[in-house]
């Protein structure tokens, strides 16, 4: 049985903050304070929101059934500390990396704590209720919270994944490979079109398609089976396409002078990595990408 909710504060008009708030408020939850550091964060997000009021994180906390902790992950803990919290409200913190741990001082004074943690990028604190649409939330909470955040995650449009007895490191360092990391692929990809010798101005709007592309065929697969997202040299088998791949960057005085050998080593690990899905290769395709994409 989720509780029944009547006032909402968000502490932290950050790009999460401000987020939450505006997706909360259009699925008529009722935000009703929002505090942050700067007075005028606070303001330009309680503009946004009907019925919302910049107050001070103390008179959240002592007016607002249900807290959310929007702030760097560092501040969460020392805030928490400093804050006067009541039996019978909520306080939720936001973090991947972080376990309940950090909310102790206020389960301390008697109010449930709990995390949420959206599995999305929210890169600016214009604040875009669809970013929540279809994405997975983390969620770790005690009885009635858990069943209030069920709902509200539910009411956003994502699904939850539970966080009980997760490593917190581990479940964070996933989202990381899959949202940080592919800022890291687009940097070498550009890398290697710019030794290539095209222009690095293009390399952006020409390669985002493909990774976009990817990216869609990875949400389409149906039975949990990556291999069916993949297309290109090693999925295809193409052993000497991924030989000139390597030769290409790994400076050898005769394919490559100007070559690369980090992005060679990386195009290896990242190979590697691929190797270990269902592939389907003949034998010696698949021994030959091994001693290929495992050496060095
Ligand atoms: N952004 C994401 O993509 C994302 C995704 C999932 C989870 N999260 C989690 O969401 C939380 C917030 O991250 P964020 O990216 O939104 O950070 P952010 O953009 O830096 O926003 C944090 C906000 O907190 C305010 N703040 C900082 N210290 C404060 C304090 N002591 N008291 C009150 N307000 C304070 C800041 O203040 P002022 O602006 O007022 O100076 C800022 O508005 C983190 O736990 C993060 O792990 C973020």
């Amino acid at each position: 049985m989720s509780a029944t909710i009547e006032s909402i504060a968000i502490v932290g008009a950050g790009r999460l903050g401000s987020s939450l708030a505006v997706a909360l408020d259009a699925a008529s939850h009722p935000v009703r304070t929002v505090s942050s550091r700067n007075a005028a964060s606070a303001e330009a997000l309680a503009t946004r929101i009907d019925g919302a009021r910049v107050a001070q994180p103390e008179d959240a906390v002592a007016t607002c059934d249900l807290v959310f902790l929007t702030v760097p992950d560092g501040e969460i803990a020392p805030l928490a500390a400093s804050l006067p919290w009541r039996d019978g409200c909520f306080a939720v913190h936001c973090s991947g990396a972080l376990t309940l741990d950090v909310l102790a001082p206020a389960a301390q004074a008697g109010t449930l704590t709990g995390c949420l943690h959206p599995l999305q990028a929210f890169p600016a604190r214009e604040g875009d209720a669809s970013r929540f649409h279809d994405i997975a939330c983390g969620v770790e909470a005690p009885p009635p919270l858990d069943a209030t955040l069920e709902r509200i995650v539910a009411d956003l449009g994502a699904s939850v994944v539970r966080l009980e007895g997760v490593d917190r490191a581990r479940y964070h360092a996933a989202a990381v490979f899959a949202s940080n990391y592919a800022v890291a692929l687009a940097a070498a990809a550009r890398r290697a079109w710019e030794l290539a010798g095209l222009p690095a101005d293009r390399a952006r709007a020409a390669l985002a398609p493909l990774m976009l592309g990817a990216a869609q065929n990875i949400a389409a697969v149906t039975n949990d089976d990556l291999a069916t997202a993949l297309t290109g040299p090693i999925a295809r088998g193409d052993i000497a396409t991924v030989e000139r791949h390597l030769a290409a960057f790994e400076g050898n005085a005769d394919t490559a002078p100007d070559g690369d050998p980090e992005l060679a080593a990386l195009y290896r690990r990242l190979g590697a990595e691929l190797l270990a899905l269902d592939l389907d290769h003949p034998p010696a395709v698949a021994a030959r990408l091994r001693e290929l994409l495992e050496a060095g």
